[in-house]
């Protein structure tokens, strides 16, 4: 069955929105399956540039129906305001678009200020995270207290449960950090409002896409995050709340693992995170300012979301192995290779190195992964400019020497190498 499955393998920002936007062109519908508003998706599309945080990147095109599937959590100032911007720019955003699950879980201020007052508390051990609210709104899925959007429809139970939801919010404020109480009349009324608002695109989504895709309909689910930050198979605790990896998009919108068709990969050319944790093949030398830029093009390594300046370092060939295995994943598609031109050498990360012994796994915790030394294989650059190539014969040849070391060290196919953010901007491989 005809499910394709885009998934981040290193921590988030890989270009997995530019992918999406491509894949669509083919695809009758697109779902969001984990995470919140902490994602930040561009999608460049001539010279309007979209940057996407909860509605699916292949919304832009004008023929797929998007969705939001059950395992996503959802800030509606963020989606409705999403939705006003992308309707000014001539985007279609309708209830017979868009499809949000009843079982994903609202994000309220109560949320954002938890996650405020849990990072100030962590002190040096802070996470970084995007204070989106995204921990305390899971927190409160799996502790069975969260405002699911079933609820939107039935007004006598949702004044409860957010009756109920501030007050919870406000002792654990006051009694555990000190903080001051959220006004929870207000919000009450003010969330009421946004439920309203949201009403209309709230439907059974596992039921639609099952129907979609028994009719032989192409969807593509498309992931938020990356590998190295899921739940369970991440750089725990530098991790986020949800399961961005493959299997995360069959819980998360409903769907069973008979449908999968393709699970690809997105791999940046070089790697990147924001916020704290262990990252082995870090560069703060002038080749973290070429990888980083200096923040003039759209492009360069400053948080969509967040604006924080991205954390820059070498391709892990060892970490890249092991989300392509905790993933399953089927093809790469290697992105912002175009970065890269104008460096005389380029490194890639194959194994690590503790005392004598060589590891060509990761470690089982983020704490022992800090004390791993890379151990690097260095290739030769190219200073050519790369972005109007559109055949593999086309690149220089070390570029190409590039993609085969990966191909071969990772033992699955790069089918589409990404040259620059626009939907031109790309090589496909057959
Ligand atoms: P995502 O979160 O995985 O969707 O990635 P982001 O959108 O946060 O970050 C990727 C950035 O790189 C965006 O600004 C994209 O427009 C841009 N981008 C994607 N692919 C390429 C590429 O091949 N070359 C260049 N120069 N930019 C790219
Ligand atoms: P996209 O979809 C990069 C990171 C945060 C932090 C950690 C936990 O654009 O690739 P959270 O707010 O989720 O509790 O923060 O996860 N993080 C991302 N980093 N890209 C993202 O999304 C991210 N979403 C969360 O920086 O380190
Ligand atoms: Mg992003």
């Amino acid at each position: 069955m005809p499910l394709d499955i885009v998934v981040g393998t290193q921590w988030g920002d890989e270009g997995k929105g530019r992918i999406v936007d491509l894949l669509a062109a083919q695809a009758d519908a697109v779902a969001r399956y984990s995470g919140g508003d902490n994602a930040g998706h561009t999608v460049t599309v001539g010279r309007q540039v979209f940057k996407l945080h909860l509605i699916p990147s292949g919304i832009t095109h004008p023929h797929t129906q998007v969705f939001i599937g059950n395992g996503v959590v959802i800030n509606p100032v963020t989606l409705l305001n999403e939705i006003e911007r992308l309707q000014q720019a001539g985007i279609e955003v309708h209830p017979r678009r868009l499809f949000i699950s009843f079982a994903a879980h609202m994000i309220t201020a109560g949320h954002l200020a938890l996650d405020r007052a849990q990072e100030a508390a962590r002190g040096r051990a802070k996470i970084g995270t995007t204070l989106r609210g995204i921990g305390p709104a899971y927190t409160d899925k799996v502790a069975r207290r969260g405002l699911r959007l079933e609820l939107v429809g039935d007004e006598g139970r949702l004044v409860t449960a957010l009756q109920e939801h501030f007050a919870n919010v406000n002792e654990l404020l006051q009694k555990l950090y000190g903080e001051e109480p959220l006004d929870a009349d207000l919000l009450v009324e003010e969330y009421l409002g946004y439920a309203r608002a949201i009403r209309p695109y709230i439907a059974d989504v596992s039921a639609l896409l099952n129907e979609a895709l028994g009719k032989g309909k192409r969807v593509l689910a498309e992931g938020a995050q990356g590998t190295l930050l899921d739940l369970d198979h991440g750089t725990y605790p530098f991790v986020t709340s949800s399961n961005p990896t493959a299997p995360g998009a069959l819980l998360g919108l409903g769907l069973g693992a008979a449908c999968v068709d393709r699970v690809i990969g997105v791999t940046k050319a070089y790697q990147t995170r924001v916020g704290a944790g262990p990252f082995p093949t870090e560069v703060f030398d002038q080749t973290a300012e070429h990888l980083r830029g200096s923040g003039a093009h759209p492009w360069d390594e400053f948080g969509t979301t967040t604006g924080r300046p991205r954390r820059v370092g070498w391709l892990d060939l060892v970490l890249l192995r092991y989300a392509i295995r905790v993933n399953g994943v089927s093809e790469l598609a290697l992105t912002k290779l175009d970065i890269l031109s104008g460096l005389d050498e380029i490194k890639v990360c194959v194994a690590y190195r503790t005392g004598e012994q060589l590891h060509t796994i990761p470690p089982w915790g983020a704490a022992q992964l800090e004390s791993y030394q890379p151990q690097y294989r260095s290739l030769p650059g190219w200073s050519e400019e790369i972005r109007s190539c559109r055949r593999w014969e086309e690149l220089p040849s070390n570029a190409r020497q590039y993609v085969r070391c990966i191909e071969e060290s990772c033992q699955v196919p790069v089918k589409r190498i990404s040259v620059g953010p626009e939907r031109g901007d790309v090589i496909e491989l057959s």
